[in-house]
């Protein structure tokens, strides 16, 4: 039986193809590789990962070891908004797993899960660089500092998009 081998689409190729313009070897370009795709499709499922390893002349196993390496490359499906909650020591110090209890609370999903409307995914991270603005938090692009439960509210409503 033939593999059916997944296809990048052509604007996930051009994209990946201005990145490799800029550096000396194709393997070098594998976290935007793999970024570029995950914006197209939201998380990189195992044919993007072949897909993307092909592409770039790499074993899949080598890419996955990058994918999994870097936090930010979601191999599950997530929901429309990613929750990404600092547990690091800093923000463990400055009460996150208050803001995880109450994010748990308010949309109905424990660390890992996403709500039943695929609105939110919730995902601990480890450090994201803010720990003077402790405790953080990014919801999608936005990063959201000095979380407390009232700013804690209006981060979710702003993701969700009430606001
Ligand atoms: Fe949370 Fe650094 S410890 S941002």
């Amino acid at each position: 039986m033939t593999e059916l081998i997944p296809v990048l689409s052509d604007a996930e190729i051009a994209a990946i193809d201005a990145e490799i313009s800029h550096v000396p070897y194709r393997s070098a370009v594998a976290i935007d590789a793999l970024k570029i795709v995950q914006a197209h499709r939201g998380w990189v499922s195992d044919e993007s990962l072949r897909a993307i390893a092909r592409h770039l002349e790499m074993s899949a196993e080598e890419l996955e070891g990058v994918a999994t390496f870097y936090n930010l490359i979601f191999r599950r499906p997530v929901g429309d908004r990613v929750i990404l909650l600092c547990n690091s020591v800093t923000c463990w110090i400055k009460g996150c797993e208050k803001i995880e209890a109450a994010i748990s609370e308010r949309l109905g999903v424990k660390p890992g899960e996403t709500t039943a409307d695929n609105a939110f995914t919730l995902l601990p991270v480890t450090c994201l660089g803010a720990c003077d603005r402790a405790p953080v938090m990014m919801v999608g692009d936005e990063l959201h500092q000095d979380l407390d439960l009232a700013s804690l509210d209006k981060a979710l409503a702003k993701g969700a998009g009430d606001e």
